[in-house]
């Protein structure tokens, strides 16, 4: 054993001490968001435990704070203590602060977030006419930290950067299912680190009224379960928030997704109660009365309340999928809309958002809203928030309205990391002119809650939106798929000093899987975590249609687990993509991907092995791991048939395909992402006969298009 183990190691010192000096003669540096303006320069800055920063022009609190934060990380990752003391002499520190002076107060949305950032041997000098300037660079100090054969360096560059849009959004989903303060504190860490600068709060739904009112105490004290939070907590967040550069604007989504509302004043609703707080998902018919002068005189009391605690100049109304039956089935509301000549319920919806308006701007706010609430009579300051798609925001924006897209950044929805970045709220074949392009101020990830607890949310959250975060600070032309996934893993890695669990938890949530100590056990969740890391959650809604929840089930299935946009698989599509083109698999071309299968076949006798008491558990691995045995058995004879250059019976073929169409069916709501590339091998191995006639790139679209499944399996 020892001689061997010892070798392993030299042969992984060999391979890390290679790889890092490699980034450091191509300087590739793993920075999220990209900047405007990058150039890289010879050699690096030392980081030692001499490190020190000096602060000179502007100094304050907030600006303190943020170099204590890096230095923390700084630390952290560099195991060495500084001294923590502002050198006596400021522009001799290694890193040298220029702050043009205090920047807003409160963040606002025209911030200057502006920086320059100049490392060479001797030292770094990051330049910014604000603090909150100052803090993006900090950020993007601490990414070019990396370590060198001579010790722990800060990559030489010089850096002009500052964002694309000034609207750069995470919405965290805080009604459906409850997220307390340290979920939110960690996340806006997270967001500050990939420099996103408003947390969008959806406050209320009809599952949950999360915020204490003092005017309307039944509001929170009937329509919460007692998971809200206090004003006094709410500050503390949005103080947390205003310490690292970012907003806080709440939304009350009305006049439908109300049915909280209504538990504790059902006098507000269009339809008798009593009413009960929604456990379930779905759109609710619950809706405000626009009819009743109480719901506009409570909504001016409690919106005076959160106008005076949120300082954000912008307050979102909701106004989505209002299906209005209650309104239909309502005849003095029917009566109202003849009345005031309202025509129908758009109508009526209508002129709910008008008095809503006034309410909203005698408190001295903009209104925000869903798609759903543009009205062409609206004042042009209101923001329309587009969950519907770019069209809307684009008609809008024709229209001189300012607007912000979250259509295509629902990173609940699970879908891969790249559709999302390559989602761009002003794609470069708009149809909008520079004026109208002005007005889309930027986007927004959104989190709802529906398959989401405390647990699960960072790990559904992180890495991706760091990816999205780029979409919305970066250029445009900042695209390359492959290079964001190549950045992607090490921030995610960064991430999480900052306390974030999207790594940690999952692998916490396999361990309580399997359960106590026994003999084997560790065994077992090392070759469940490679199940695991093969498949995905169902995309889309589809998980709704599988399993039944509401917003008291345990997020703790295998489902829970598995994380959207799977690295391995997308690993293995890419060295079938390698092998598919090579002109033969003689030479042993492809013995890196069959031992890696042969790995993979090897997992699922351990798993149909398990003895212990944990039924549900292993019946949701079970079947996945008999399609992981048939699907990389099958990979393993269409390498054969490659290898040997020999075609195989159409029988065969057909036989493969229908298997691979039964193991590409979700269970226990995860799809097994690498059948896609097995579909590909079976394909080459059939038709190899054309290859010749082809290049290679010709072949490889040749077979990807011909192993495309013709409809998404059910
Ligand atoms: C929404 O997704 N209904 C805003």
């Amino acid at each position: 054993m020892r001689p061997n183990k010892i070798f392993i190691i030299a042969l992984l010192i060999v391979s890390i001490s290679t790889a890092m000096a490699q980034n450091r003669v191509t300087a590739y540096s793993y920075l999220m968001p990209m900047p405007a303006s990058l150039q890289y320069k010879e050699g690096g800055l030392k980081v030692t435990s001499a490190f020190a920063v000096g602060i000179k022009g502007h100094n304050d609190e907030r600006l303190r704070a943020a170099v204590d934060r890096m230095l923390n990380r700084l630390e952290m990752r560099t195991t060495l203590a500084t001294s923590r003391k502002p050198p006596a002499d400021a522009a001799s520190a290694a890193l040298v602060i220029e702050c043009g002076g205090p920047g807003k107060t409160i963040p606002a949305l025209d911030e200057d977030e502006s920086y320059s950032l100049d490392v060479s041997g001797s030292q770094a000098v990051l330049k910014a006419a604000t603090v909150v300037g100052a803090m993006r660079g900090l950020e993007t100090f601490l990414q070019l930290l990396d370590g060198s054969k001579d010790g722990f360096v800060i990559q030489a560059v010089s850096i002009q950067d500052k964002p694309r849009f000034p609207w750069r959004g995470l919405m965290i989903d805080i009604a459906r299912r409850w997220q307390p303060m340290e979920v939110i504190k960690r996340n806006l860490d997270g967001m500050a680190a990939v420099k996103l600068n408003v947390l969008h709060l959806h406050i209320t739904d009809d599952q949950g009224f999360r915020i204490e009112s003092k005017l309307y105490p039944k509001l929170h004290q009937m329509g919460s379960d007692g998971n809200y939070y206090t004003q006094a907590q709410m500050k503390e967040i949005i103080e947390y928030a205003r310490m690292r550069g970012i907003r806080v604007y709440p939304e009350f989504d009305t006049p439908g997704h109300t049915t909280s509302w209504f538990v504790g004043h059902p006098e507000l609703a269009s339809k008798v109660g009593p009413y009960e707080i929604e456990r379930g998902w779905g759109v609710y018919q619950p809706v405000m009365d626009p009819s009743n002068e109480a719901v506009y005189q409570l909504l001016d009391g409690f919106f005076g309340e959160m106008a005076a605690l949120f300082p954000d100049p912008y307050l979102h109304i909701g106004g989505d999928e209002v299906e209005g039956k209650d309104w239909d089935a309502n005849q003095n509301l029917q009566n109202f809309i003849i009345q005031k000549g309202l025509k129908d319920k758009e109508g009526l919806h209508a002129y709910y958002n008008q008095r809503l308006l006034k309410i909203v701007q005698k408190h001295g706010k903009k209104m925000i809203g869903w798609d759903e609430i543009f009205h062409p009579n609206l004042p042009k300051d209101i923001v329309i928030h587009s969950w519907r798609g770019p069209k809307s925001l684009a008609e809008a924006a024709k229209k001189g309205f300012t607007g912000i897209l979250s259509n295509g950044y629902y990173i609940d929805l699970m879908q891969p990391t790249s559709e999302h970045y390559l989602n761009d709220p002003v794609p470069e074949n708009t149809t909008l002119n520079e004026a109208e392009q002005k007005l889309i101020l930027g986007g927004e990830a959104t989190i709802w809650a529906e398959w989401t607890s405390p647990e699960t949310i960072d790990s559904r959250i992180w890495p991706r939106t760091a990816a999205i975060a780029e979409r919305f600070w970066s250029p445009r032309n900042v695209r390359d798929v492959a290079d964001m996934y190549q950045r992607l893993p090490v921030i995610s890695v960064q991430l999480e000093d900052l306390g974030l669990l999207h790594k940690k938890n999952p692998e916490a949530m396999l361990r309580r899987w399997i359960g106590t100590p026994f003999g084997g056990a560790d065994f077992i969740v090392d070759r469940l975590r490679t199940l695991i890391s093969l498949v995905e959650p169902v995309k889309g809604y589809r998980r709704g249609s599988m399993q039944k929840a509401t917003q008291f089930t345990p997020m703790t299935r295998m489902v829970d687990i598995a994380q959207a946009d799977s690295a391995a698989a997308r690993q293995f599509a890419s060295e079938v993509e390698t092998i598919i083109k090579a002109d033969s698999l003689k030479n042993g071309v492809a013995a890196s991907l069959k031992g890696v299968i042969a790995e993979w076949v090897s997992i699922p006798s351990t798993i149909i092995g398990i003895d212990i008491q944990k039924p549900n558990i292993i019946a949701e691995a079970l079947p996945l791991a008999g399609d992981l045995i048939q699907t990389g058995m099958i990979a393993q004879e269409a390498i054969a048939w490659l290898e040997a250059q020999k075609t195989p019976s159409a029988e065969w073929v057909t036989e493969q395909l229908s298997r691979l169409d039964e193991a590409a069916k979700p269970k226990a709501a995860v799809e097994l992402m690498i059948v896609k590339p097995v579909r590909e091998l079976v394909i080459a191995a059939a038709d190899q006969s054309r290859r010749a006639s082809m290049s290679a790139d010709e072949w490889l679209k040749y077979v990807k298009t011909k192993a495309a499944p013709q409809k998404t399996p059910r």
